[in-house]
Order: C-alpha cells, then structure tokens, then sequence
C-alpha cells in the first residue's frame, strides 16, 4: 500500500527524497542534484509517496514565491510509475497550494513527460527552452480564480 505524507527537510525522509530525486532527475543526464538546486528547500512544501516498508518512491516538491506556488522535482521510483502515484502527488500538491489561497501554479515540464502534465490540466505557456541540457516548456493551471 502506498501512503502520501507531507515532511520537512529536518525529517530522516529527507536524504531518501533526494537520492531518489538525484537518481531519477539527474543521473541519467550525467549530473548531480547541485547547491543551487537545494537551495530554500526548508521552505518548500515536500510530499513523498512511501511503500509499506515506509521507503520514499515518489516525491514532490512546491516552492511558493510572491509571484505564487511552482511544483517542481516530481519523481517516481522507476517500478513503480503507471500507477497514478505521479498523479496522486500532483493532486495533493494543488491541494497544498490552494490552502495556502493561491490559485495558479506554474512548472517547467521535460518534454518527455508534457503529456502527463497536460493530462492533469496544466497548458504550455512559453516556447520550449533547455533545462538541466534537455528541452522543457513552462506550463501553468489555474486552480481558481480569486474574481469569483
Ligand atoms: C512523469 C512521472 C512523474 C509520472 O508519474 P506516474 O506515477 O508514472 O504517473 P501516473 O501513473 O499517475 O500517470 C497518469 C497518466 O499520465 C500518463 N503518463 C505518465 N507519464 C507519462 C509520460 N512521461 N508521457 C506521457 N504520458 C505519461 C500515464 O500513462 C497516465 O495516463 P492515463 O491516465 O491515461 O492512464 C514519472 O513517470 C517519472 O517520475 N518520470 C521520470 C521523472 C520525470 O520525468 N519527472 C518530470 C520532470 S518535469
């Protein structure tokens, strides 16, 4: 059974997160999870999926600025993606970002994974661009529109 919880950068979960993060998001492009990368990570929202053994296989990460909330490092454990563990973490971090009242949320999706994001209800608002050497494009959802 996978379980979703949300930690905090102090809880031992937190250097599982990151393995799992640096192998799954920057291993197979030949880098490292960097100092720029990690920065303000106290202050972001972490929501980790874990196994029945209490393993982090999925995370999620929400950095909230004055502009609004971005969702960033979305990661499965390889064996255990298709099986709407990504869409689960997606879901509980908007809910995240709603309670916090904002109602948008931007990320930079890879290309490879635009699909999955478009699929959730995000739209393509920029060109594509490079990121970490690969093609990305910034997309957006509203969550809710404060006029209303
Ligand atoms: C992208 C990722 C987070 C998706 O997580 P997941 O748990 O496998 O996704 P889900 O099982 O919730 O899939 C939801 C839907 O999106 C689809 N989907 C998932 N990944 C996809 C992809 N890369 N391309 C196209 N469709 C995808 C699924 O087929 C499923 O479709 P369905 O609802 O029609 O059945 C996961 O594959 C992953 O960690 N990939 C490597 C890291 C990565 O690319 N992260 C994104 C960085 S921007």
């Amino acid at each position: 059974m996978i379980t979703y919880r949300q930690i905090s950068t102090h809880d031992r979960e937190y250097a599982v997160e990151k393995e799992l993060r640096n192998r799954v998001l920057r291993k197979p492009l030949g880098l490292m999870l960097s100092e720029q990368d990690l920065q303000g990570e106290d202050e972001q929202a972490h929501l980790v999926a874990m196994d029945g053994t209490g393993t982090v296989v999925g995370c999620v990460l929400i950095a909230f600025t004055e502009k609004g909330a971005k969702i960033r490092q979305i990661a499965i454990e390889e064996r255990y993606r298709g099986r709407g563990i990504g869409t689960k973490l997606m879901k509980g971090a908007e809910q995240i970002v709603r309670d916090r009242d904002l109602g948008a949320v931007t990320l930079h999706a890879r290309q490879t994974a635009r699909r999955f994001f478009e699929k959730l209800g995000y739209a393509a608002v920029s060109d594509v661009f490079i990121e970490v050497t690969i093609p990305h494009v910034k997309m957006e959802k509203i969550l809710f529109d404060h006029a209303s």
